[in-house]
């Protein structure tokens, strides 16, 4: 896809939270009939966060992650213009993201959710690029944060092995054309799939007896792994391939690849599928699972804190999932 970028946008800061309680694998065999073996060669996991304690929820971890990017870069949050908010578990139906408008007191900034479930963070961020490309805002701020322990279904061991709560924030910024960092997207949505992945709404048998009216209530997370697992090992490829062909990029120019944390399984074999060595992929699913629209940012801004990505590396991200969405976005990082 090409566009007409009237301004660059670059991230300038990343910051993250996670919950402290901790759920490890031997804890998760008295939930449910499993065992740490099954987990970790399977999926890779060894534990994850979850959010416990009474009224809390996205919000929570957002701000958290929020305030720790500003403070990076001493960015007061009046600066703000704008905050996107990727998450499938929000605290309010009607959005979440003036929440954390207010809890962070950025004062100048619009505010909105946007719900892509695992591939949220990647739709966020290309979101607030054209809005920063256009030259319509300056500073932008994209949260992935989802707690979808609140959704899980806890007797459910195909599902609740999985998930993880976290926050992870960036905050991007314009700059001049020639600065660009954000060079390229590739975006897509096939919902003919959508039951294989979903928190669905369902209707109570008997309608309201003078409206007629069906009210219901939103189920727990139903997932077909197996369906899901091949969508993302077969579709994921394609997408990276279409994105770097776009930019004339190819998989040598690529020195890291950051997917969605689903499943290590599917990390290996996106990276074997497109000879990318092993030693490219950032993964951080052992410790935290899959935090959904969590997961990309807090893997990069973990990426950061560790000095794993040096000035000028191309980063390619990936975003698979619910919907059926997925899509890959390709960055330059740049620390000045
Ligand atoms: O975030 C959005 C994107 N999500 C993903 O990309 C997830 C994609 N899917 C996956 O990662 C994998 O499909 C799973 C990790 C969810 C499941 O792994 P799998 O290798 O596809 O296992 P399966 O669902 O085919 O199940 C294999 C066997 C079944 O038993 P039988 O029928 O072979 O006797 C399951 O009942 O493993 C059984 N099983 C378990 N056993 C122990 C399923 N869950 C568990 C468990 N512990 N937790």
């Amino acid at each position: 896809m090409k566009s007409l970028i009237m301004k660059g946008a670059r991230i300038i800061a990343t910051g993250s939270a996670v919950p402290n309680s901790t759920i490890n694998n031997s804890q998760m065999c008295q939930l449910v009939e499993t065992s740490d073996e099954w987990i970790v060669t399977r999926t890779g996991i060894k534990e994850r966060r979850i959010l416990t304690g009474f009224n809390k929820s996205i919000i929570d971890l957002a701000v958290v992650a929020s305030i720790k990017a500003l403070d990076k870069i001493s960015m007061h949050p009046s600066e703000i213009d704008l905050i996107i908010l990727a998450t499938s578990s929000p605290n309010d139906l009607f959005g979440s993201a003036s929440q954390l408008q207010a809890k962070i007191k950025a004062c100048n900034a619009v505010a909105f959710d946007l719900t892509a479930a695992c591939s949220g963070f990647v739709l966020a961020t290309v979101t607030a690029s054209q809005f920063l490309q256009n030259g319509n805002y300056h500073n932008i701020l994209v949260v992935g944060a989802d707690v979808l322990s609140k959704w899980v279904n806890w007797s459910d061991r195909s599902t609740c092995i999985l998930f993880g709560d976290a926050a992870g924030a960036v905050i991007l910024q314009s700059c001049s054309k020639q600065d660009n960092k954000i060079l390229g997207f590739q975006l897509n949505t096939d919902g003919n799939y959508y039951r294989h992945l979903s928190i669905s709404y369902k209707e109570v048998i008997n309608p309201h007896p003078i409206l007629s009216l069906y009210q219901g209530y939103f189920e727990s997370i139903y997932m077909n792994g197996k369906e899901v697992y091949k969508f993302a090992v077969s579709q994921v490829p394609l997408s990276i391939l279409k994105c770097l062909n776009s930019l004339n990029l190819s998989i040598n120019d690529i020195d890291w690849l950051l997917l969605h944390q689903a499943n290590e399984r599917i990390l290996n074999a996106v990276a074997d599928k497109l000879s990318i060595d092993s030693s490219k992929i950032i993964a951080n699913l052992s410790k935290y699972g899959n935090t959904s629209a969590a997961s990309i940012p807090l893997a990069l801004d973990e990426a950061v804190q560790e000095n794993k990505i040096a000035e000028d590396d191309i980063i390619v991200i990936s975003g698979f999932g619910a919907g059926l969405t997925w899509g890959t976005l390709v960055i330059q990082w740049k620390y000045k």
